[in-house]
């Protein structure tokens, strides 16, 4: 569904914007928030195809790490396993190409909501989940809040915080549009965004202890640069066994939330322990 996306930015954005575009869609990443948002679609029954609706959380998600490896932001120069955008092309390029995908994902989302026949109003709703997530008080907000505590002492609750907002919301976003979709009710909703929010704080533990443990070549992303640029991370803050031990309560945690609300989990847990057990 990416590649469609990918051959229009190509031809109606043109060279070079329309190419770093589809350079940062098309890279090959885990794509695991769509894997999310497609697992919770079906374990709650939806019959429709939500890859599109999928497609649109991997835009925006695509957008959040082109600014995120900027000089400005992580200044990093390899992402998954290639150039980032901006060594690939250049500065300009990469930040208005990644400029541009956000409105392209309102449109990706609008056309995922009708290849699903939603109505208006679940349309809006599932658009308001993933752009909340996106927004202030979710991704751009927690990434203001990363560059802010760089370089000095926060406490566990903090860190919490800005993990929560720069990683969880847009994975809590994912799991609850899928959800939305597949018609669940507000009980069912609730438990899956406990869920999303619990893998989300462990996926983001998990990474900053694998760009403490880890190798470049397994991750496809520079490694070390956490403690180099004196980022605010689990592994710094607790030492790298009490934050595998964190995350993996996390991840249990997630589990009960849907077991808790009888949620058919098979596909959700092995999701979930897949955060803990990763290994790029
Ligand atoms: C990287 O996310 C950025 C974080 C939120 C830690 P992923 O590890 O999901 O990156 P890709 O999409 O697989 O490259
Ligand atoms: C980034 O966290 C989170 C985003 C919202 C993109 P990191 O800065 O730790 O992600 P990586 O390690 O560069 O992928
Ligand atoms: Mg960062
Ligand atoms: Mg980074
Ligand atoms: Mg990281």
């Amino acid at each position: 569904m990416l590649d469609r996306w990918c051959d229009y930015v190509r031809s109606e954005w043109g060279d070079p914007i329309g190419e770093a575009a589809a350079y940062s869609l098309a890279s090959p990443g885990k794509r695991l928030r769509p894997a999310l948002l497609i697992a919770t679609y079906q374990e709650l029954g939806g019959k429709g195809d939500p890859s599109e609706l999928a497609a649109a959380v991997e835009v925006v998600h695509t957008y959040s790490l082109v600014h995120d490896d900027l000089p400005c932001m992580d200044n990093d120069d390899l992402r998954r396993g290639r150039a980032t955008t901006h060594r690939q092309f250049d500065v300009a390029t990469a930040t208005e190409a990644a400029f541009r995908l956000i409105p392209l994902s309102a449109r990706v989302l609008s056309a995922g909501a009708k290849r699903l026949g939603l109505d208006p109003h679940a349309a809006g709703v599932i658009a308001g989940e993933l752009f909340r997530g996106a927004g202030s008080c979710g991704m751009v907000g927690g990434q203001v809040l990363d560059l802010e505590a760089e370089g000095r002492d926060v406490s566990p609750d903090e860190l919490e915080r800005i993990h929560l907002a720069k990683t969880g919301a847009l994975i809590t976003a994912s799991v609850v549009m899928g959800a939305l979709a597949a018609g669940a009710g507000a009980e069912t909703v609730a438990a899956v965004r406990g869920y999303g929010r619990e893998i989300g704080l462990a996926f983001q533990i998990v990474d900053d202890i694998l760009d403490a443990t880890a190798t470049s070549s397994q991750l496809g992303k520079t490694v070390g640069k956490d403690a180099r640029q004196h980022k605010a991370t689990y592994a710094s803050v607790l030492g790298i066994d009490d934050a595998a031990r964190q995350a993996d309560q996390h991840v249990e945690r997630a589990i009960d939330h849907l077991a808790s609300a009888g949620v058919n989990c098979g596909l959700l847990a092995t999701l979930a322990r897949f955060v803990t057990q990763r290994r790029n």
